[in-house]
């Protein structure tokens, strides 16, 4: 099922999230029906407060870039209540969007590698380094569990120069070609 997105505008952007409690009803169904939400949407990740629920999820589908990333072959991944253990000092930057800030690309720059745990779709325990775009990626969604977003870490300049197309957004003011939750 395709479930609506939540634009920004919408408060659940900006809570914190809470942790998963591991029976949590419908789990397989909810993770199922992001991965069918952020493909519709042509996403590479999706957080479940951008479906509308302030808890601690989101899914990866680096699949559909291995074309270019070959490493990615398969990469399909649910993370259930993850915590950045450590992060490299090595920093790079590199251009970002979002399906919850539909039309908007700039530049973050974030540490290469993050040393990460969380549960995967089977509730198993993962402790493991991510690195290069899948780490950039797992940050881009976590951001989203704090309420964060990728607009938040662009310089004041650049976000100056999107503040008109941020307000006409939170006033319900875009278009995009997927379902979202039309902000009031
Ligand atoms: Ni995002």
């Amino acid at each position: 099922m395709i479930l609506p997105m939540y634009i920004f505008g919408q408060q659940v952007l900006r809570k914190q999230a809470e942790d998963i409690p591991t029976d949590y009803p419908n789990l397989k169904e909810l993770i199922d029906n992001m991965f069918e939400t952020m493909k519709r949407a042509e996403g590479v990740g999706l957080a479940a407060p951008q479906i509308g629920l302030a808890i601690r999820l989101f899914v990866v589908d680096l699949d559909v870039i291995s074309d270019d990333m070959p490493q990615y072959k398969g990469f399909l991944h649910a993370y259930i209540n993850p915590q950045i253990v450590e992060v490299s000092d090595e920093t790079n930057v590199s251009e970002e969007g979002c399906l919850s800030v539909p039309g908007i690309h700039e530049n973050v720059r974030r540490p290469v590698r993050v040393h990460a745990t969380y549960l995967d779709e089977n509730l198993v325990e993962h402790d493991e380094w991510i690195d290069d775009f899948a780490a950039r990626v797992f940050q881009h969604e976590y951001d989203h569990l704090e309420g964060k977003m990728f607009i938040d870490h662009i310089s004041p300049l650049r976000k100056q120069l999107i503040k008109k197309k941020l307000i006409a957004m939170q006033k319900g003011q875009i278009s995009c070609d997927y379902k979202i939750k039309q902000n009031r």
